[in-house]
């Protein structure tokens, strides 16, 4: 996975040409982002973060396929942001490309994106809270944005290990779900 530092994760991502989804190479690319983003233990996985400049990202934000299940993971290619609300929530949020830092970051409550799915079938999903948000950050990811760039102020990124101290003192973060997520 690319750390922050590597020039990939700030380059914006080109779109998949839509002949191109149905190939065994770009097939293949997609279970390798899957295999990662299960190894690596994360909620969500951007194609530039396995350094790959295509315009894809995987969000655990299906539907559970047992009930009490993990939400199952959703393929995004190409995806649009087609409508975001205007009431956005802070939460604490973390990324596979620094797990060392949590940032408190403003994200849109409510969305819609439209996307492709694997066999480029066009796509539409609503998405809520803590599921908006983590499409929010894979999206970011597409367009070379981080976490650290949505902080309100400097003072809303801080060490993973020192979460529970800084919490208690903001006011802020009565609202928030800690919930580590890439
Ligand atoms: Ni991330």
């Amino acid at each position: 996975v690319a750390k922050l530092g590597q020039p990939m994760l700030r380059k914006p991502a080109r779109p998949v040409p839509i002949e191109e989804i149905d190939r065994p190479e770009f097939q293949l690319f997609l279970d390798d982002l899957l295999e990662t983003m299960s190894a690596e233990g994360g909620v969500g996985l951007a194609a530039p973060q396995v350094f790959d400049d295509r315009r894809v990202f995987l969000a655990a934000v299906g539907p559970e396929a047992e009930p009490d299940g993990n939400p199952s993971v959703v393929i995004f290619i190409n995806p649009v942001l087609v409508e975001t609300s205007s009431a956005k929530r802070s939460a604490w949020e973390g990324c596979l490309s620094f797990i060392e830092l949590l940032v408190l970051v403003p994200r849109h409550r409510r969305i819609v994106v439209d996307f492709l799915d694997r066999e480029a079938r066009p796509c539409r999903i609503e998405a809520a809270g803590f599921a908006a948000r983590v499409v929010q950050h894979e999206y970011d990811h597409l367009d070379g944005v981080l976490t650290i760039d949505r902080a309100a102020s400097t003072r809303d990124i801080v060490k993973a290990s020192e979460i529970d101290s800084v919490e208690p003192k903001r006011p802020k973060a009565r609202d928030v779900d800690a919930t580590p997520s890439d």
